[in-house]
C-alpha cells in the first residue's frame, strides 16, 4: 500500500508515535531502476518504508539546474506501486513535500560535514554537500529510519552522509547500494535525459575509462600504469576529474589502502555526468 504525504505535520504524525523500525530511501524523484533497486532493498528488510522525494534547492549551486531539474511526481508514483505490488503486505510512505514544508521560516541551521567534503565534488560545487547533509539530516529527524539507504553512485555523498552519522551519533545504519547500470555501462541517473543522442554515446568515455583503469589495477598489482591511463585520458578536457582515491577516506595517499576508488566526471555541455568504481587492491 502506498501512501503519499505532501505535509511534514502529517508525516510527523504518522511516523512520531510509532517505534517500529522502518526502512528509507531519499531520493529527489525522477525514479529510475537506481532509485527503485534501493526501495526494493528496503522493502525486503523493513515492513514500513518511508520514500521521500524532494528537490532540495540548498544543495544547487547559483548557476545549477535546480529549476529545470525534472519534477515527475505521477510517473515517480506509478513506478513505486508497481514496486509495491511485489512486496504484498508492505507499507510504502512517500514524502513529497513543497520547500516551505521543509524549510519552514526560521529553520537556518546547517549541517557541515568537515573532512571528507573538501575536495572532488566539495571542491567543484561549494555548498553543495552542506546542503546535501542538511536536508538528509532534517529528514532522518523526520523519519527517524533505522536504516537508510544510498547509491555507490554519488559516492562522496555517501562517504559524507557515513561521516555525519558517525559525527552526530545519529541512530541510524546506512546502507550504499551498488550502481545501476544501462547495458552501455552508462551509470543511471536523472541527469541522462539532458544527453543528445550523441552526447549520450560520446558519455560512453566515462564508465570504459573507470573499467580500464580498475581492471589495469587488478591484473598489473599497482597504480604506475592505471595513473599513466589515467593521465592520458585527462588531456580531454571534458574530465572535471579522474582520480584514484582510498576508498575510506578519500586521501590522494593510497599507499596503506586496501580498496580503492576511482572517481571521475565528464562534462557534456553543462551536464555533468558523474560515476566511480571500487577495487580491492590485492
Ligand atoms: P538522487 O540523485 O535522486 O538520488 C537518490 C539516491 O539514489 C542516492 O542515494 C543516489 O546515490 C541513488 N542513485 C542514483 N542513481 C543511481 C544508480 N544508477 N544506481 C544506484 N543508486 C543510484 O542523491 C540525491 O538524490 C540527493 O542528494 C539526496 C540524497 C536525496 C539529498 O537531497
Amino acid at each position: 500500500m502506498v501512501t503519499l504525504i505532501r505535509k511534514t505535520a502529517e508525516l510527523v504524525s504518522a511516523r512520531a508515535p510509532e517505534t517500529s523500525p522502518v526502512g528509507f530511501v531519499p531520493t529527489m524523484g525522477n525514479l529510475h531502476a537506481g532509485h527503485i533497486s534501493l526501495l526494493e532493498r528496503a522493502l525486503r528488510e523493513f515492513d514500513t518504508v518511508y520514500f521521500s522525494i524532494f528537490v532540495n534547492p540548498k544543495q544547487f549551486g547559483p548557476n545549477e539546474d535546480f529549476t529545470r531539474y525534472p519534477r515527475t511526481l505521477e510517473n515517480d508514483l506509478a513506478l513505486i506501486e508497481a514496486s509495491g505490488a511485489k512486496f504484498q503486505g508492505k507499507r510504502i510512505i512517500v514524502y513529497s513535500p513543497e520547500s516551505s514544508e521543509v524549510y519552514p521560516e526560521g529553520q537556518g541551521q546547517t549541517v557541515e560535514v568537515l573532512g571528507v567534503t573538501t575536495d572532488l565534488e566539495g571542491a567543484l560545487r561549494p555548498g553543495h554537500f552542506a546542503g546535501v547533509a542538511t536536508v538528509v539530516h532534517r529528514l532522518f529527524e523526520l523519519v527517524r529510519p533505522t536504516v537508510a539507504y544510498f547509491g555507490l553512485k554519488d559516492y562522496q555523498q555517501y562517504l559524507v552522509i557515513r561521516q555525519m552519522v558517525a559525527d552526530l551519533c545519529l541512530p541510524v545504519k546506512i546502507i550504499g547500494m551498488p550502481i545501476v547500470r544501462e547495458p552501455s555501462g552508462l551509470a543511471l541517473s536523472s541527469r541522462n535525459q539532458y544527453l543528445s543522442a550523441e552526447e549520450r554515446q560520446q558519455g560512453l568515455v566515462l564508465s570504459q575509462t573507470l573499467r580500464k583503469i580498475v581492471d589495469l589495477i587488478r591484473t598489473k598489482r599497482d597504480l604506475r600504469e592505471a595513473k599513466a591511463l589515467s593521465a592520458e585520458a585527462l588531456r580531454d578536457p571534458r574530465w572535471n576529474y579522474l582520480e584514484i582515491r582510498d576508498a575510506e577516506t578519500l586521501s590522494t595517499d593510497t599507499r596503506r589502502s586496501k580498496n580503492l576508488t576511482v572517481l571521475g566526471v565528464f562534462q557534456l555541455g553543462t551536464t555533468r555526468l558523474l560515476d566511480n568504481m571500487q577495487v580491492e587492491l590485492p
